[in-house]
């Protein structure tokens, strides 16, 4: 019998609440983060504990059938991939930010300047679609730190609570995008692990409207 293969974040936001799900659709999931690989007990599937950037690369190759991952990942690296369903967890922003004391207040504003972040595909989409030029310095993390370093005059990142932003003296100026944890399956899959994808997004809809 065929078994679905499904990646999960290996460690970070997601993670938790990603198993978290899947046990309330009854699935139960041998162990923990140790193993890069796991076994469901009781429904034809195994997940793959993965970093999240190299997932949306997994889905188009094929070598996961589908994934639970953050929106913002696939905006930025697999606009090629569907989403299933919206799991209304790990909510999040992605935004432009600035120090407190720059007089930038909008996008506009960072016109010919330098922007650190780790979402170079969507901070160029939409410099694009709003007519502004401006330099990008890729980092993979920390991106916060890069303004206090005289590296950016501004950066895009997630902002979930807001934290970050605040301990490095930042503020918001443009929320580009909202972003949740969504299901997402891989172009590639067979009809038999769709049909098997189907079963458990009959579960996931049922557990999510009890959440409501
Ligand atoms: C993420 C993200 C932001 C922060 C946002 O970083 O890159 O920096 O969380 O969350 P907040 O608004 O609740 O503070 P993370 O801590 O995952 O580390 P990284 O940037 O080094 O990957
Ligand atoms: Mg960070």
């Amino acid at each position: 019998m065929s078994k679905l293969k499904i990646a999960v974040q290996k460690s970070g936001r997601l993670h938790d609440d990603s198993l978290k799900i899947l046990k309330e659709i009854g699935i139960s999931i041998d162990n923990g983060k140790d193993q890069l690989k796991a076994s469901a007990r009781n429904f034809p599937l195994e997940i793959f504990y993965l970093r999240n950037g190299d997932i949306p690369q997994y889905l188009r190759d094929g070598v996961v059938d589908a994934a639970i991952i953050g929106e913002n990942v696939l905006i930025e690296k697999g606009g090629d991939i569907s989403i299933v369903e919206r799991l209304g967890f790990s909510k999040c922003k992605v935004s432009i930010a600035v120090p407190k004391s720059s007089k930038a207040s909008s996008l506009k504003d960072l016109d010919g300047k330098r922007i650190a972040t780790s979402y170079p595909n969507t901070v160029n989409q939409f410099l694009e679609q709003e007519g502004i030029s401006a330099q990008l310095h890729i980092i993979n993390g920390s991106v916060e730190i890069a303004p206090n370093i005289g590296l950016a005059d501004g950066i895009c990142d997630i902002v979930s609570s807001g934290s970050t932003l605040f301990k490095n003296g930042l503020k918001e100026i443009q929320v580009l995008l909202q972003s949740e944890a969504v299901l997402a399956t891989s172009p590639a899959i067979s009809e038999e692990n769709k049909a098997l994808i189907d079963k458990i997004q009959f579960r996931l809809k049922s557990v999510l409207r009890g959440r409501e």
